[in-house]
């Protein structure tokens, strides 16, 4: 026996587990196993899997591997539920948000235990951390119904959502997942990750408790199969995903075409940034939040050191030593640093992952772990940035360490990776740490702290980890379509285009040749030839056939243009203001060249006053689409910045050629982005008109580029580019599902709409929506007060 002295020698804790009875006998009423959560009800237990508890091996439970069927019939509940939850007043839908969060806080303790045995977190963790924010997450949303059509006016819900979360955080990706769809007006169908699919049926349970009415909320257990039959379900209209880039990816292709709303919270490889000026006892900390919590199971964990030079050995130093303080073990042990691995799989991957590292020459310090499903908290030293070790997820409690020279190394080394979800920051020095902020691609950067999650928070990647925001404003735009969506009626495809040798060519009532626009230059297309463009009466121009090469080239003189993005508002409102000026002074040649295709007299001036004046309109929006400064609980001004996108791909709409491509191509350059766009097909002529009016506004070269010639096999290069962070596509059916389906590859943004159905000239063609698809939110959290 441990006698107090012995206690007071070494100061360790005495044990003090955490009383699990209550979840054993809940286990124990459910010893038959677990059907599915659908209409309100539980069906009777199927086919099932066994649920352990990690830390021990120990079966918890059996649940229902869904099959089709299941999905179907929960779909076919939410469908049947949706309209009577849509129709109910906002303040309804939130007093049942506010029920629920009410019996999650009775039942927390119960909540925290669960998670615990299922997932092997540590219980103070799921006590402390998980719990309280997924309370916090389901009364912020009620808050949200109660004032969505205040918020969100003519907002409508998208119907119902197929969400499928993964095991590191269950109950709160869920929660996260839950709350905001409910509140605004949808129904859902959830899919919990097999390793841990118990508090999702518990909170079904405390659902029905609450008196969630039936079908609202149906939840369906199984594996990735039973996961893609409810992201492919015809039934679902949005679908959220968390988990890996991988699966990510077999989404966005499974879900292309089909009009589905998609959102994307994938994997992350973060970088963790410390200078020689940071306070380095609390750099240490948050190196213990970072990528200890939860044994590094985390997708925005700093799994990636890098340490200014100067300090890097003392860092290390501390880092070791409070590395060797840390307690792995049984989860429930309230003094329990890291629990277990979630499933034996994810241990063989973290202890493959460090062992291939190390034969790459690296140096692996450990702490303790006991034998059984755990991983030690490891630090890696002498890693280099092209080793496994520096450029995949993890997924444990491993970190790298890397020194660097110069503040411009760091950001080099920090945006040297795929992914681009968050990002923590050391440095007293304010004027340093913010510029870093706005220097690294991630959604999400913390200064001098790490790991800090809110409802009223802004949560999503960039680049390959993902596209979408979960929490405050942005997340709940998520789960609504604003304006309310019209039936698609996407373009019938163009007639197919013939190619004309530039030279030699018959006489034709052709005024001119135009040419493509790249970098701010007129070039000639890569093949050598044109196409003839048609107008009321025949010919009336040639148009280049840009090929593959060109937009290539266009890509790249977008890229070489950056700078616009880092301009003011101000100074981009300027250029934009003198673009109006200069299309107003030559309007009577555009309605000349709109008649020329056709058009009537009406027609062609109503479409190019409106274009100068949504010109004119995106200029006064282009320093007034702020950000917003989101209330969180922790002492921080947490900003959301409204981020450009970087080098977007447009393709534009044949009908109304020149105010459909000003209405697609201002926004995305009001707001900092460069743009490759594809005008019209049939008309381009319309736009090519426009090279002399942006060389004589001040444009700077690259921001825009103008390639005419086929619009879907331009579509497919840009969609298939790696350095594309976006691309928007109004035409036809079968050319959304090709750019949704090639945008798989570096998961970028896309926006395929009905560009056919929409009158350009109207509302419809102008607004905040542009300004929100053309950016993207950062968060940034930065020390305030207290
Ligand atoms: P996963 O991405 O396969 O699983 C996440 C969820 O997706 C689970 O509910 C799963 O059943 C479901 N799923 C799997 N295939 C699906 C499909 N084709 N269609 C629809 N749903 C599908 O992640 P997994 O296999 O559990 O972990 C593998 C690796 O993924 C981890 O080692 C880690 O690196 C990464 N990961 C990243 C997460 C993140 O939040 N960033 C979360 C979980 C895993």
């Amino acid at each position: 026996m441990t006698s107090i002295t012995d206690i007071l020698h070494t100061m360790d804790y005495g044990p003090a587990p955490e009383d699990s009875a209550i979840v054993r006998d809940w286990l124990h009423r459910h010893e038959a196993g677990f059907g599915h959560f659908i209409d309100g009800a539980f069906t009777a237990p199927g086919e099932s899997f066994a649920v352990t508890d990690p830390a021990t091996g120990a079966v918890l439970a059996h649940v229902t591997q869904g099959s089709v069927a299941d999905v179907d019939a929960a779909v076919t509940a939410a469908r049947a539920a949706q309209p009577g939850w849509a129709a109910l007043p906002g303040h309804d839908r939130a007093r049942h948000l506010y029920a629920l969060a009410r019996h999650i806080q009775q039942h927390a303790r119960f909540l925290a235990v669960l998670e615990t045995l299922d997932s092997g977190k540590p219980i103070r963790e799921s006590r402390d951390i998980d719990l309280p924010l997924v309370v916090r997450h389901v009364y912020h949303h009620a808050g949200w119904a109660e004032i969505l059509a205040d918020e969100f006016p003519g907002a409508t819900p998208h119907g119902v959502c197929g969400q499928v979360i993964p095991w590191n955080f269950p109950l709160l990706m869920l929660a996260w997942k839950v709350a905001p769809a409910l509140a605004a007006g949808n129904t859902v169908v959830l899919k919990p990750a097999e390793y841990t699919p118990l508090t999702a049926l518990a909170l079904a349970e405390i659902a029905r408790e609450a008196g969630l009415p039936k079908g609202v909320l149906n939840i369906v257990t199984g594996d990735g199969a039973t996961g893609a039959a409810l992201t492919g379900h015809p039934g679902v209209d949005k679908v959220a995903f968390t988990g890996s880039t991988e699966v990510g990816r077999l989404i966005r292709r499974q879900t292309a075409g089909s009009g589905k709303a998609l959102t994307l919270e994938l994997g992350g490889k973060s970088p963790f940034l410390v200078f020689a000026d940071a306070d380095l006892d609390a750099a240490v900390e948050g190196v213990v939040d970072s990528i200890w919590f939860n044994q590094g199971q985390v997708c925005c964990a700093g799994s990636r050191i890098l340490v200014a030079e100067a300090v890097a050995p003392r860092f290390t130093e501390l880092l070791r030593r409070r590395m060797a303080t840390l307690i792995t073990g049984n989860p429930l042990e309230k003094s329990t640093d890291l629990g277990a691995i979630v499933h034996p799989v994810q241990l063989e991957r973290i202890r493959a992952l460090v062992d291939q590292g190390r034969a790459e020459g690296a140096q692996v310090h450990q702490g303790e772990a006991p034998e059984g499903c755990f991983y030690p908290p490891t630090l890696v030293t002498g890693v280099a940035p092209a080793s496994v070790l520096s450029t995949e997820e993890i997924f444990g409690p491993v970190v790298t360490l890397t020194p660097f020279r110069t503040p411009e190394d760091a950001v080099t080394l920090a945006n040297n990776s795929r992914y681009g979800l968050a990002a923590s920051v050391w440095s007293e020095n304010v004027n340093l740490a913010l510029d870093m902020a706005a220097k690294v691609k991630a959604g999400v950067v913390w200064i001098n702290a790490a790991n800090l999650f809110d409802a009223g928070a802004a949560f999503g990647g960039m680049r390959e980890s993902g596209f979408g925001r979960e929490g405050a404003r942005a997340g709940m735009a998520a789960y609504l379509s604003h304006p309310a969506p019209k039936p698609k009626q996407p373009e019938a495809p163009p007639a197919p285009l013939e190619a004309t040798p530039a030279q030699g060519l018959p006489v034709m009532a052709i005024d001119r040749t135009a040419k493509l626009y790249v970098g701010g230059k007129q070039a000639r297309p890569d093949s050598g030839y044109s196409y003839a463009v048609t107008g009321a009466q025949g010919a009336v121009g040639l148009a280049p056939l840009g090929s593959r090469k060109d937009i290539r080239n266009a890509v790249e003189a977008a890229h070489a243009a950056k700078g616009w993005g880092a301009q003011t508002g101000h100074n981009r409102a300027q250029v934009l203001y003198y673009l109006a000026e200069n299309l107003a002074a030559r309007a009577a040649e555009f309605e000349d060249r709109l008649r020329s295709f056709g058009q009537s007299g009406d027609s062609a001036r109503t479409e190019v006053q409106t274009a100068i004046r949504r010109v004119f309109w995106y200029a006064a929006q282009a320093d007034k689409f702020d950000g917003a400064v989101q209330s969180t609980k922790s002492a921080h001004v947490t900003l959301a910045m409204n981020e450009p996108l970087g080098v977007m791909g447009i393709l534009c709409p044949t009908a109304q050629p020149l105010l459909g491509f000003v209405s697609l191509v201002l926004p995305a350059i009001a707001m900092g982005n460069r743009v490759v766009a594809v005008p019209s097909q049939t008309h381009p002529l319309a736009v090519t008109d426009l090279y002399q009016v942006m060389d004589t506004s001040d444009l700077p070269g690259g921001v825009v580029n103008i390639v005419t010639g086929e619009r879907d096999l331009l579509a497919k290069t840009l969609a298939d580019h790696d350095d594309v962070a976006a691309v928007w596509y109004f035409g036809t059916a079968a050319g959304a599902r090709a750019v949704e389906t090639a945008s798989a590859g570096n998961l970028k943004q896309t926006w395929t709409d009905d560009g056919a159905a929409r009158d350009w000239t109207g509302a419809e063609g102008q607004g905040r929506l542009f300004l929100q698809r053309a950016t993207q939110v950062k968060t940034v959290w930065v020390p305030y007060g207290e």
